[in-house]
């Protein structure tokens, strides 16, 4: 089904429609559409992150260098567009939304660069490339996550377009909170201890809603907060969306992990039955673990059941986030 209320708004601001006779809802159907949207996003948000970003050249150089080793050139962008699928949403101007967006893939690729390092996953390969640990030393790998994780707070506190500042505030508390002890961190800490201890299924989702979940669902609210006055039956709903296809994420990567090859995922698979991780898959099996994804798929749809083709974008990336094989 030909979606036009995505297709015409993004089209025109993307400066999609390089050809004005050519209609482009009469050819293209939802999921081409969605395509197209979020390949023009990843290049935003890659030129976005390249602008604001540090340059290589920046003293001192070897750490400006690793930070954007570790952040440009790769990865899927899924946050940055769930937050300008959420912020279009709530009425949102594309521009107002870069840079909450971006400070989320910041706090994203901090995460990753400190989660593959020897005393965590330990893990040589992330997006294709030798991790950062790899190819710069642990020390300076530690320092990429800590510049990145403060260059993120400063993406939000220095956005001019943000006007009203009790919302930048609150954006700023959605974002800390979500990447410290009762967020992020706090999850991987508990993935950390579990090593060798299988996790009970509360355990497990407690700990997948924390490492993951919270990071997913502040992207979608900053998107959201990024509209001048999101609407509150907007924000539940955006809310209860991203609970759930958060959760869904970590499942559909232990899922990944166990079933597809390291050069697809660009990480190396296999990885948590060999470090003794507790996963759906490790702890339920890879049936179950694929049943939980399709129920909370269901769960996610289920939040914009209200709401008509407005919410297009985000059912099309939860369709994504369940349906991605890397
Ligand atoms: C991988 O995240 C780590 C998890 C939180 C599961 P992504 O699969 O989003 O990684 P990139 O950004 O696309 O590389
Ligand atoms: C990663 O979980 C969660 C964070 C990085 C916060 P994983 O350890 O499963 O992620 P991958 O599989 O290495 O990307
Ligand atoms: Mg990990
Ligand atoms: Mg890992
Ligand atoms: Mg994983």
């Amino acid at each position: 089904m030909p979606n036009k209320t995505i297709t015409a708004n993004l089209m025109t601001e993307l400066n999609l429609n390089q050809n004005p006779n050519q209609n482009l809802d009469q050819h293209l159907d939802q999921k081409e559409t969605f395509n197209i949207w979020a390949a023009s996003l990843q290049v935003r948000m890659e030129d976005v992150l390249n602008t604001h970003m540090p340059t290589a050249e920046t003293i001192p150089t070897r750490l400006h260098e690793a930070m954007r080793y570790s952040t440009l050139g790769g990865g899927k962008r899924v946050r940055a567009l769930l937050a300008y699928a959420a912020g279009e949403f709530c009425g949102a101007k594309l521009a107002t939304i870069d840079l909450p967006a971006a400070s989320v893939e910041l706090i994203h690729a901090f995460s990753l660069v400190h989660d593959d390092m020897p005393c965590m996953d330990d893990d040589d390969l992330r997006r294709g490339k030798p991790s950062t640990h790899k190819k710069y030393g642990d020390a300076v790998a530690l320092l990429v996550g800590d510049a990145l994780q403060s260059l993120a707070f400063q993406f939000i506190s220095q956005d001019k377009l943000l006007k009203n500042a009790t919302q930048k505030l609150q954006m700023l508390h959605i974002l800390a909170l979500a990447s410290g002890s009762r967020g992020m961190a706090g999850g991987q800490a508990i993935d950390l201890d579990s090593i060798g201890i299988p996790l009970t299924r509360e355990e497990l989702e407690h700990m997948h809603i924390h490492k993951t979940g919270a990071l997913i669902r502040a992207a979608a609210l900053l998107g959201a907060y990024s509209a001048e006055s999101p609407a509150e039956d907007k924000l539940k709903a955006i809310d209860h969306f991203a609970k759930s296809i958060g959760l869904a994420f970590q499942v559909v990567d232990d899922i990944l992990d166990a079933e597809a090859d390291t050069q697809t995922l660009g990480k190396t698979a296999g990885k948590d039955a060999r470090n003794n991780k507790s996963t759906y898959v490790t702890i339920l099996g890879l049936s179950a673990a694929k049943q939980l994804a399709a129920e909370l798929h269901a769960n996610a749809m289920a939040a914009l059941s209200y709401y008509g083709r407005e919410a297009d974008l985000l059912r099309q990336l939860a369709n994504f986030i369940t349906q991605r094989s890397f």
